[in-house]
Formats: C-alpha cells, sequence, structure tokens
C-alpha cells in the first residue's frame, strides 16, 4: 500500500468547532486560538465565517476575530462565505481563501442556508468569481456526503453531481464531508471516488466529524485512495448547528499522532497541539474529545 509521505491539515476548529458553542466564546479568546495553532506549525487554518449572526451567534464577530489575528506568512487563513453579503464583508479582512458550502442533500441544504442545491449554486456562481478576480482562492465543503440527518444514506451519484456543479462554477478544491459522522471506510471511499470524477485528487479533502468513531478508520480509507489533504478540529471540538446531535471533526491531535506513526509528514509539533487543545479546553470549561491529547497530557503528569 502506497500512503501519501506528507499530509496537509486545514484546523477547523476556530470555524466548526466554536460554531456550536452555545455561550459566546470571546474573541480574545479565538485569537489566542488561532495564534496558538499556527505556533503548532499548522499552515491552514478556518477561522470564522460570514454567515448570518441570527443563525449562527457565536461567528457574530468574524471582522473582531479576522482583523485580531498576527498572521504569519506562509499559513493559509480561510473563512466561510455563503453568498455576495458575506464575501464582501470578509474581503475587508483579506481571508487567503473564501469556502463556499453546499450540501448532496437537498434537505440540508434547505435547513443549513435556507436554499436547494440548485439555488446555492446560483449564489455560490458570484461569489466564487468574485473571489477569483480578487485573487482569493476557493474552495468548496460538500455536506452530507455519506449520510444525511434529514434525508439518510446518500448516493454517491448525488456526490458526484454536487461536485460537477461547484466545478462549473470555478470552485478550486473540494472538502467531501461526512457531517454527522456515519460513514464507514467504504462508504467514504465512494463518496471521494464520485468527487474524483471531477476533480484531480490534491483538490479533495476529506472532513469527517466523529460521531460514530469512524473518523480515524474514515481518514485511513481516504489515504489509501491517494487523498493527502484533510481537516480537523483541535480537541475533537465541534459540530453543525443545523446538524443535530452530530458532534466534532476528527480530533487533530488524533490524526496527527496517526499521521506521524505511519512515517507520514505534517509539519506539526504534537506536543504544541496538544497545549492549543488544552487552553480551548480550559477555556471552554471541559475536558478534550481527543483520546491522544487525554494520553499524552495522563503521560505529563
Ligand atoms: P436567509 O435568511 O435565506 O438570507 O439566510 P437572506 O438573504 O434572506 O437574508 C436574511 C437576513 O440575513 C437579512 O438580515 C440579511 O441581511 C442577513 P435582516 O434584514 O433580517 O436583518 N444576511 C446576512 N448577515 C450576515 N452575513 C451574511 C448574510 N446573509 C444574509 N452572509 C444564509 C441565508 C446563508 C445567510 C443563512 O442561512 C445562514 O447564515 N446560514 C449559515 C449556516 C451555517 O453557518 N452553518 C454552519 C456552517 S456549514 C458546516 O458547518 C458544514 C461544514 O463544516 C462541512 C460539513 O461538516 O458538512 C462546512
Ligand atoms: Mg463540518
Amino acid at each position: 500500500m502506497n500512503y501519501p509521505p506528507s499530509v496537509r491539515l486545514v484546523e477547523v476548529g476556530p470555524r466548526d468547532g466554536l460554531q456550536n458553542e452555545p455561550q459566546p466564546v470571546p474573541a480574545a479568546v479565538k485569537i489566542e486560538l488561532v495564534h496558538r495553532l499556527q505556533d503548532s506549525g499548522l499552515r491552514e487554518i478556518e477561522v470564522t465565517s460570514y454567515v448570518s449572526p441570527k443563525w449562527v451567534p457565536q461567528m457574530a464577530d468574524n471582522h473582531q476575530v479576522m482583523s485580531g489575528i498576527q498572521r504569519r506568512d506562509g499559513v493559509r487563513y480561510s473563512v466561510l462565505t455563503p453568498n455576495l453579503k458575506g464575501f464582501e464583508a470578509a474581503l475587508a479582512d483579506r481571508p487567503d481563501e473564501i469556502v463556499v458550502f453546499g450540501a448532496a442533500s437537498e434537505a440540508f441544504s434547505q435547513k443549513n442556508i435556507n436554499c436547494g442545491i440548485a439555488e446555492s449554486i446560483a449564489r455560490f456562481a458570484p461569489v466564487v468569481q468574485a473571489a477569483l478576480d480578487a485573487g482569493i482562492a476557493v474552495r468548496g465543503a460538500m455536506s452530507c456526503t455519506v449520510g444525511c440527518p434529514y434525508e439518510g444514506e446518500i448516493a454517491p451519484e448525488r456526490v458526484e453531481m454536487l461536485a460537477g456543479l461547484m466545478k462549473a462554477i470555478g470552485v478550486q478544491r473540494v472538502d467531501v464531508a461526512d457531517t454527522i459522522g456515519v460513514g464507514t471506510p467504504l462508504k467514504v471511499q465512494r463518496a471521494i471516488e464520485a468527487t474524483l470524477k471531477h476533480y484531480e485528487l490534491d483538490q479533495v479533502s476529506g472532513h469527517f466529524h466523529d460521531t460514530y468513531g469512524q473518523a480515524l478508520s474514515n481518514t485511513l480509507a481516504a489515504l489509501q485512495l491517494g487523498v493527502w489533504n484533510f481537516q480537523s478540529s483541535v480537541a475533537g471540538l465541534g459540530g453543525c448547528p443545523y446538524a443535530k446531535g452530530a458532534t466534532g471533526n476528527v480530533a487533530t491531535e488524533d490524526l496527527v499522532y496517526l499521521l506521524h506513526g505511519m512515517g507520514i509528514a505534517t509539519g506539526i509539533d504534537l506536543d504544541a497541539l496538544v497545549d492549543a487543545g488544552a487552553y480551548i479546553s480550559t477555556a471552554l470549561g471541559r475536558p478534550t474529545n481527543s483520546r491522544v491529547a487525554r494520553a499524552l497530557l495522563a503521560r505529563r503528569g
């Protein structure tokens, strides 16, 4: 089995991780988290989202957070923008990449962004064009690529269709997301293969929530297909407010431990990452969801 020699991680903790927190997390804490994440060697960080504050109150401080972070050369800072209003607000804060987010499930699209799949693509198209014109990279998140909280199992054909729509409007790379963490390795491989009908391997990343404890297995299955881009959340924070019961992404600490154990380079200092996870867990007042962080913190004593 040929595994990729190195993997690039997009840390989504400050966005996906925190968006679901019921209590407001101060912008200063979010900024400090981003600083600690970049100090650990992470080179891509999804910082916030420019969505309606009525829909996701926790992200209402997007401007404060984006303008408060001390940027480091070589780090890519990305933000979610569902429409032109969000993009225009984001533009003032100069993200390196914007993310439009669609779904392979009609029902989830409706619940999450208040429109169906076709309408979402029509809304994304001018956002993508405006970003490319401004020299900003464009990623597309594809939710519910194996299962949907409202529609159940999702066929790979629907993922293929969504990937084709994303490609047609100029989205440069896409995330194959298991939003509610129901996927198992072979199903996740089918979703990735469907995406590969439209995108190159280098343009596809895995975004696996760990609700059913399958995210590391799903990552391994994706690696076996040659995928080398993954998204994860420090301390395993997170969930989507419009996917009830879905828990956080695979913990970045757990993913890094897996990859380093397989001799796959990430450029990340696991000890510094564990410190970043401990920082945010303490700020939120609860133990980390990362098994690796728990083990390493216990060993430190
Ligand atoms: P809508 O209600 O259809 O929008 O929401 P609208 O255009 O009719 O506008 C309604 C109001 O929202 C207006 O304000 C607009 O100004 C305002 P009002 O006149 O009522 O005071 N508005 C905005 N405000 C700030 N920023 C904006 C914006 N757009 C409109 N960009 C909308 C449509 C997309 C805005 C809404 O549904 C929304 O904000 N949804 C966000 C959902 C979300 O953030 N979900 C979590 C992220 S996705 C995710 O977690 C999945 C992912 O991790 C991958 C995976 O795991 O699957 C990425
Ligand atoms: Mg997610």
